[in-house]
């Protein structure tokens, strides 16, 4: 029962919030006068030796006393006396709400700032490879050409939607439950604001933010469930950006070369250069969509208030943490040494069937209907490939029989650099615009 009781083993990184909650809790009841200041001095002096002493790997967690909060609350009392009266008007439910909403609003930050770290790394490939043009691709097909740098700012909008996500986690965890005892408060004349200022629990103003149902407030765990959903979204995004490096970087592909440090060979195939960095990030996605079920399920048809299933919200949370930190570690590492093979990008953009479409647009200029231009222009794809030529190698003559509308200026559509510059509208890839997104983005990520 010890061994599976216990959650020493995983809850004991909450020990730097526990401590913190402690010391807040402890300045209150001061406050209150249900502990004298030099009780109140006493705990936080204690506590921050301990602080000093698990930072220093030399605290000795024992499972018997199964959590973070006894394996703290026992060592203090056994150094100091006053310990004793530190769990005064406060439950190890209330107390662990507390230094979940201590860990999520930490954890919500450092993930911002890592996900702007890795935005950062892939506005400086947009920016180095300004020129390039790559073949975009629906259906995994190729379909139009795109500046890279468009595709990069494709990414910053999810990773940035990521960031975003993350200021509403850390807004929605930012509610102090302290005060609310097992469930229903304490007889006790404790001052909830005093302990949820001290915590930085506070609004915009400085003004507390208390939690408003006691009962709620310890069975509530939405927010972990936001957390680990926003990681999940994320991580998705992520292996949506891991796959097109997958692809760009394939022999078939060719557009990109992923850094050797973030990539292996074969056991058995010398030449192979695998990008397992991209594979991991890929599978990653899975084990993060994998702590939200868990959470939802954990929380489904759960009574109220706390029940000792909660015990299971960290794991999900503390591994969904670190496993996106580290992606968005690895991905500002492999985008910082990506290159770009740009005679690849130019040699995939240049087939001029790229700009069919282009061509319908031409005849939507001459007053063709787009239906009936979309049919001419892909009766001359078919007999560019009967005739064995390029679409922009069809004479005038045939380019005419198919419709009349076509003029000699015909060709002119398929000058790769026209056709780019007229794209330049809000959120469209011209190079204008292009240039627009990029200040836009140096500025956002500052
Ligand atoms: N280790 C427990 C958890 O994480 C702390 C709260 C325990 N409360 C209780 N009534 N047993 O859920």
């Amino acid at each position: 029962m010890l061994k599976f009781s216990e959650s020493v083993s995983f809850d004991r990184r909450l020990a730097p919030f526990d401590i913190q909650g402690s010391k807040a809790h402890a300045a209150m009841l001061a406050h209150v006068g249900l502990i004298s200041g030099e009780e109140r001095d006493a705990i936080g002096a204690g506590l921050d030796d301990l602080a000093r002493e698990i930072e220093a790997g030399r605290f000795r967690w024992d499972p018997r006393l199964e959590d973070v909060h006894m394996n703290l609350e026992h060592a203090l009392s056994r150094r100091v006396p006053a310990a004793a009266k530190l769990h005064t008007a406060r439950s190890r439910n209330d107390q662990v709400a507390t230094d979940m909403r201590l860990f999520l609003k930490h954890a919500g930050a450092v993930l911002q700032t890592k996900l702007r770290d890795a935005g950062r790394a892939a506005l400086a490939v947009a920016e180095a490879n300004r020129g390039v043009l790559i073949p975009g691709y629906t259906h995994l097909q190729r379909a139009q050409p795109v500046p890279l740098a468009h595709h990069l700012l494709a990414w910053l909008e999810m990773l940035e939607r990521d960031r975003r996500r993350f200021d509403d986690v850390r807004d929605h965890a930012n509610w102090c439950p302290l005060g609310s005892g097992a469930l229903a408060g304490t007889t006790l004349p404790i001052d909830r604001a005093f302990t949820a200022k001290a915590l930085g629990f506070v609004d915009h103003r400085g003004r507390p933010r208390l939690t408003s149902n006691s009962m709620d407030a310890v069975a509530d765990r939405d927010v972990h469930v936001e957390f680990v959903f926003a990681c999940a979204l994320a991580g998705g995004h992520l292996s949506r950006i891991a796959e097109d490096l997958i692809l760009w970087s394939s022999a078939e592909f060719g557009l990109v070369s992923l850094p050797d440090a973030f990539c292996t060979g074969s056991s058995l195939m010398p030449q192979k250069k695998n990008p397992d960095a991209c594979e991991l990030m890929r599978g990653k996605a899975a084990r993060l969509q994998g702590n939200l079920q868990t959470l939802l399920t954990l929380t489904k048809g759960l009574p109220l208030t706390y029940n000792r299933d909660l015990q299971e919200d960290k794991p999900p949370v503390f591994d969904s943490f670190d496993q996106m930190a580290i992606c968005l570690d690895v991905l500002a590492g492999l985008l910082a040494g990506l290159s770009v093979n740009a005679a690849r990008c130019a040699a995939a953009t240049a087939d001029p069937a790229l700009l069919a479409t282009d061509l319908a647009d031409y005849l939507v200029g001459q007053g063709v209907p787009f239906r009936e231009a979309h049919q001419a222009v892909g009766a001359l794809v078919r007999l560019a490939e009967q005739q064995g030529v390029p679409l922009n190698g069809l004479s005038l003559e045939h380019v005419r029989s198919v419709h009349t509308a076509f003029g000699p200026d015909w060709s002119e559509v398929f000058d790769l650099e026209r056709a780019m510059a007229k794209r330049s509208g809000v959120g469209m890839p011209g190079p204008a615009r292009v240039r627009r997104e990029l200040a836009r983005w140096r500025k956002v990520l500052r």
